[in-house]
């Protein structure tokens, strides 16, 4: 049985994005073992994996600068975070050479037994020659063992520091995979990964995020209210919100699908900062409270609403993976009075009610197809939204964004979208004049389908511009049913 790693993994080890490694699978039909690699197909694949530089000792030192307990380093029971460093790489070292002796030797012993067989064949004056070649054959190699470093070795020892610092997580049913890095939780580390995972106060007070511990060790990050009966304990649930893991993890845990409505909340929130992009553009930070993360899918809206009841209805532009730091775009052209409490500044550092979420513009479960957004005016919002989280789960194996009329030039947003672009290997953006014929933008988007007819169309904006694109797109036998379009206010 070939050495496996899943897939997730493998893209980690090789620097790619798991879309990318799933393209690369399919195009050179390298044979897969349920959603994992042999360590020697991702070598054929990966010829060039630097395996000298260490993205892993990188990522330690991130973590370290980011969330190292500074307690832990004080007491001194630790040592210090260079030193432990200098040490890790030794140990790679160490484990490189070992885990490559291993491999000769476990080849020398075939080698060996195979010799044997065929001399026990042979008559005794060539029996004896041919054991004594055997062991002149095995001293020989003895010799090499100490200095032996091969490619398979270094890929098994990177992905051993790897574990170190990241732990795997395997959700069943569903079979999602992601990492959890640093001090963050298991609720956490799932929802940065784009997953919707049950949960309710993030701070161990509900239970809503009980999970069943399958597989794993894991470590108590924090003592929480609610309380896990004996029973319970026992059979292994435990809080997402409150534990990490110690090794990788198999859990079973509760997640929403696509299709499912998530629970209507109520959330008290403060308006952070309102920043100007253009003239006609205005960004809106919202913060919930540190205990109420505000539970939604990438490309819903909820209900915005002030103190002085002043309200509206406003596509989410941010990540699911962060339900605490929320971002609206509002647009000056919709003449609502919220919109003029946003513009004059009125709204800054201001409590507002959210309500929600809803709405059904959603990235397609668990699918592994390229993916085209088109948006205009108002429809940028719920594809920010939408591409956040398909840049987060990670699973696409490409991602195009096709803004028409473009954003602000010089705004963040557009600051946004080119460092994807540059960013990201698998991600390309383009913006087009907002006054483009339908039927040119209808013929834009017809071509990207045909060179990838696996692709699948996400389209946002407002009502008139929505209905002569899919008008123009059908007079040109496009069954434009198959694209996943929201119609916005403006
Ligand atoms: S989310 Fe409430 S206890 Fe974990």
């Amino acid at each position: 049985m070939p050495q496996l790693l899943s897939l997730s993994r493998a893209a980690r080890l090789a620097d790619v994005t798991r879309g990318e490694l799933q393209k690369k699978i399919r195009k050179e039909r390298v044979k897969t073992f349920e959603g994992e690699i042999a360590i020697e197909d991702l070598l054929t694949l990966y010829p060039h994996i630097n395996l000298d530089d260490d993205p892993v000792l990188e990522r330690v030192q991130r973590i370290k600068s980011e969330a190292r307990p500074k307690s832990h380093y004080s007491d001194g029971w630790m040592p210090d975070p260079q030193v432990l460093m200098k040490r890790l790489h030794e140990f790679q070292h160490t484990l490189v050479q070992t885990k490559s002796a291993l491999n000769t030797s476990e080849t020398l012993l075939d080698d060996a037994v195979a010799d044997l067989r065929s001399a026990l064949e042979k008559p005794e004056m060539a029996l004896r020659a041919a054991i004594k070649q055997c062991i002149g054959k095995l001293d020989s190699a003895r010799g090499r063992l100490d200095r032996a470093s091969d490619a398979k070795a270094r890929l098994f020892a990177k992905d051993a520091l790897l574990k170190i610092v990241t732990a795997n997580v395997r959700l069943v049913p569903s079979g999602h995979e992601y990492f959890i890095e640093g001090n963050d939780s298991i609720l956490e580390a799932g929802l940065k990964a784009g997953l919707y995972l049950d949960y309710g106060c993030t701070s161990g007070n509900c239970g809503a995020c009980k999970c069943k511990v399958v597989s794993g060790a894991v470590r108590k990050l924090r003592p929480h209210d609610y309380v896990l009966s004996a029973k319970e304990q026992a059979e292994g649930y435990i809080l997402a919100c409150s534990n990490t893991a110690i090794s990788d993890l198999v859990i079973e845990a509760n997640e929403a699908h696509v299709t499912d409505e998530l629970p209507h909340q109520v959330i008290r929130a403060v308006v952070r900062k309102v920043e100007q992009e253009s003239p006609g553009l205005a960004v809106l930070h919202v913060q919930t409270p540190r205990t109420q993360s505000l539970r939604f899918k990438a490309g819903q809206r909820v209900r915005v609403t002030t103190e002085a009841g002043i309200g509206d209805t406003l596509y989410i532009a941010s990540c699911p993976c962060d339900g605490r730091n929320l971002i609206f775009l509002v647009f000056s052209a919709i003449g609502s009075p919220l919109e003029e409490s946003v513009f004059n500044g009125d709204l800054s550092k201001q409590t507002v009610v959210i309500e929600g979420p809803e709405g059904q513009f959603l990235l397609h479960e668990d699918s592994r197809r390229p993916v085209l957004f088109v948006a205009k005016g108002g429809g940028l919002a719920p594809v920010k939204s939408l591409v956040e989280q398909a840049i987060t789960i990670d699973d696409a194996e490409d991602i195009s964004l096709l803004l028409v009329g473009g954003s602000p030039p010089g705004s963040s947003l557009e600051r946004l979208c080119r460092s994807w672009d540059d960013a990201l290997d698998n991600f390309q953006y383009r913006s087009t004049e907002a006054a483009i014929p339908a039927d040119q933008l209808a013929d834009q988007i017809i071509q990207a389908v045909e060179e990838n007819p696996r692709i699948e169309v996400y389209i946002a904006g407002p009502d008139t511009w929505m209905k002569g694109l899919l008008q123009a797109a059908a007079d040109k036998g496009v069954r434009t049913g198959e694209w996943t379009v929201e119609t916005v206010g403006i």
